[in-house]
Order: C-alpha cells, then structure tokens, then sequence
C-alpha cells in the first residue's frame, strides 16, 4: 500500500496527462459583487493580473437573481482585459441546479473568449458540493464539452473521486484551514491525489479564517488558525505541486479570507447580518505581495531569479482578551473538530515576510506606535539562508499601540517597508473581539 501511495504520487507529477496544468485561479463569491460596476471589475481583474493570478473561479448560486447582470458585467471586462474566467455551480448556499440551468449557463458564457479553458480546448468547470447531482455529469459533459473539477469535499476523496462512475475529471478539495493550534498538513492532498491517480488534483489556498454571522438563513461563528498559514501552505504547494491551485477566496468578507480590495460597497451582508462590521477598513492587500513569486516558483519549479524584494505583514487589531470573545470558537464541531477558545489559535503578535534575494546582512524592524523591536527570521526558504524565496517572523504585541510599520534593511539601507494598515489598538474598537487580520 505504501509503495502504490508512492507510485501514484510520482506518476501523477511525472506524467503531465492534464492538458493545461499549473494555472492558479481565485474564487469570487458573485453573490457579494452586485453593486460592481465596470471601473471596479477593471480594477479587480487588473490587480489579478498583477498577482499573476490566471483567471477567477465564479461562484454561482442558484437562482440568485443578480447572477446574470453581475456576469454579463464581468465577462464584458474580462474580456477587454483579456483575463479569464469559470464557473463554480454552488449547490449548497440556495439549493441544488437543475441540470438544464447548469447546460445554459455554460453554453451562453462558454461561448465567450474569456471563458478559461484546458489545452484542449474544454471548458473548465468546477463546483461548491452538489454530490448528490453527480449523476447529472455525464451528460453536461458531453453536451457542453467540458473538463469537469468538483469540490466534494463533503464525501472525502475516494469516495468523490468514484462519484457517478468517476465522471469527475479531477477534484478540488476545500480544505484549507488546519484543525486546532498546529499548522496545516498536505496529508489531504496526498490523499486526494492518490485517490485521483493520473486525474486532476486542484489544491486550496487561503490566508485566513473567521466568520461572525447571524441572520435567518445560517448562524456561524468560529475561526481556524490563521497565523503562519498562507506562505506555510505556498510551501506546501511547492512540495504537492498539485495540477492547479484555487485561492479561496477573492472576495469572501463573511469568512475574512478575501485576498482582493476591500470596497465598502460590497460590505452589505455586516449591516443585517453581522454584529459587528469585522471587514471595515481590514485590508487583506498584503497578501498579494509574493503571488508573482509564488506562482512562477510554482509553474517552473523553481524559485525565480528576478523579482522586486518585498515585505508584508499581519496582525489583528487589538490583543485577543482585550475584550470578550463574541462567542466565537476556536475551530468548529460541526467538522469533528474539538472546539478552543480563540485565543488559543492565533497569537497577539505582528507577523512580517520578507520576500529576498538572500537574508545576508539583513534586519528587520517592527515599530508598533512608538515602540521599536528588533525581528529575527524563525522561517526560511525551502532552499536554505542565503538563498531568494521568502523569510518569515514574528514579534509580540507587547501590550504596545499604534501604527504598525515592518521595515527590512540591508547593510543599514531600507529594502522594503509594510504600513498603512489599520493601527493595532490597545482596547477593542466594538463590544467584542474581531478575529479578522490586516495584511499590509
Ligand atoms: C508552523 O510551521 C513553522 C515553519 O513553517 C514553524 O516555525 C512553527 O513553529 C509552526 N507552528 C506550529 C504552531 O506548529
Ligand atoms: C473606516 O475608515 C473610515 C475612513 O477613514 C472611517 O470613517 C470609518 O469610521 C472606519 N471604520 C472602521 C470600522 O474602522
């Protein structure tokens, strides 16, 4: 069994029998982007492109009835940019999708030049759950002509890689988040892969996780770990080096794990449902910084030689028993997980990045108001001190306030700086605890 694990692993990466592979997509949740209008998809699709990001992953609900005006908008862009897009068919936020709705949807924007498709030609599709459909497939498949990627997470790999006679053409798994105060492992994604043998394995990124929501459709509220995760799991794309990889998300507020501007007109959802607005002015930007590094690294498989060196950094905004914690738990138990208090998960500390063509001679600074500490990296590229890829550390709030400015020097001349985010504050701005992060 060992040595079958093995072999299927090597076989998978050896073998390139997924026609364009190596392609980093970013799931959009449509339902948040009604009130977009060209200038702001202009501007999304731009600052993708600047992260090398290669298309958007469109989540569609079903029925949502602002689905189809927000599409044409963003195909219409998309395709004047030249970037491109695919449908991910949402089977669990307002119900299942009538095969027939799934067909049209794929034929009309299928016929799109900006729709994303595979080397031969297929229209990449993907979906949020929806197992019970499964059987619905083979037939859009075939009418539609596409290449076919679920997430079926909820069944575990070998069941959904062996759904409606394996009809999935690939899978992508959702889990993204560790369970409890520990690193994510890629023990899943070796699952997944093993389970897919020469089919497509899409692998999940994201940066964080917290959601506090209350209306009448859903309560939720807990957090996953968050610190260390985003460059410990591009890490960890490096060494699974899966077909293609999904950044959840680009613009999920509710789950603070967007990796795209903040706009304010999109922030809705925190007026009706939310007691407490925990995106407000919480800019997740920095994590954009090392995507074009990241992504070549993991295109070419090897760490690029030309790039801007760069410093990123996050933090929450106020210590973690500043103020109570709205009831929200450190993992969830709905998932089998043992649920903690929060604070447990993420430490009151500012962690910095540094995105280096070598750490030779190099500090780094962390100013918290008026406070200065000196940082030391704990974290260094899979290739070693003194080699390009990024470097990573922390220091503790240390009952400090103010603004946060990370700076890294070189031989007593500055390389790279992150500010600008919201200030850390020494209380709590709301009644209780915001677990969402600023990433500058
Ligand atoms: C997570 O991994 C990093 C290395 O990537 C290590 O420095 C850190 O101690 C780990 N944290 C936990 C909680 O295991
Ligand atoms: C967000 O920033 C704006 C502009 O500076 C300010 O008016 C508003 O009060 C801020 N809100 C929060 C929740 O930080």
């Amino acid at each position: 069994m060992k040595f079958l694990f093995a072999l299927a692993i090597s076989v998978s990466v050896v073998l390139p029998s997924v026609q364009a592979a190596k392609e980093v997509f970013a799931h959009v949740i449509v339902g948040n982007v009604r009130s977009l209008d060209n200038a702001d998809w202009e501007d999304n699709i731009k600052l993708a492109q600047e992260a090398k990001i290669d298309a958007f992953v469109l989540n569609i609900a079903q029925g949502d009835e602002g689905n189809e005006a927000s599409l044409q908008t963003i195909f219409q862009v998309a395709e004047s940019l030249n970037f491109k897009l695919f449908f991910s068919f949402d089977y669990k936020a307002l119900g299942a999708w009538p095969k027939e709705d799934v067909i049209d949807h794929i034929t009309r924007f299928g016929a799109s030049p900006a729709y994303f498709k595979t080397d031969d030609d297929k229209l990449f599709v993907s979906t949020f759950e929806g197992p019970d459909n499964a059987g619905d497939w083979a037939d859009i498949k075939a009418t539609t002509n596409s290449f076919f990627v679920p997430d079926w997470s909820s069944q575990g790999p070998v069941v959904a890689a062996g759904l409606a006679d394996g009809v999935a053409d690939g899978l992508f798994s959702f889990d993204a988040w560790p369970n409890g105060d520990t690193n994510i492992t890629i023990k899943s994604d070796l699952e997944y892969q093993d389970a897919l043998g020469d089919r497509a394995y899409m692998m999940a990124i994201s940066p964080w996780f917290y959601t506090n929501l209350d209306n009448p459709d859903f309560t939720k509220n807990w957090l996953w770990r968050g610190d260390e995760l985003w460059d410990t799991r591009w890490a960890q794309v490096m060494e699974v080096n899966p077909d293609f990889v999904e950044i959840l998300t680009w613009n999920d507020y509710g789950e603070s794990h967007y990796i795209g501007p903040v706009r304010e007109k999109e922030l809705g959802l925190f007026d009706t449902s939310a007691p407490i607005p925990y995106v407000e002015n919480m800019s997740h930007d920095g994590w954009r910084k090392f995507l074009p590094f990241y992504i070549e690294q993991y295109k070419t498989g090897a760490a690029p030689t030309e790039f801007e060196e760069r410093v990123a950094a996050y933090y929450r905004t106020a210590p973690a028993l500043a103020c109570p914690d709205g009831g929200t738990t450190g993992n969830n138990a709905d998932f089998n997980e043992v649920e903690q208090p929060p604070q447990d998960f993420n430490e009151d500390a500012v962690f910095y990045g540094a995105l280096l063509t070598s750490d030779e001679g190099v500090t780094v600074t962390v100013k918290i108001g008026e406070n200065e500490q000196t940082g030391t990296f704990t974290t260094f590229p899979a290739s070693g001190a003194g080699t390009a890829g990024v470097y990573r550390g922390s220091v503790p709030f240390g009952g400090n306030s103010g603004d946060v400015v990370v700076t890294v020097s070189r031989d007593g001349q500055v390389v790279a700086t992150a500010e600008g985010g919201k200030p850390l504050g020494a209380t709590c701005e709301f009644d209780i605890q915001n677990w969402n992060a600023v990433a500058v």
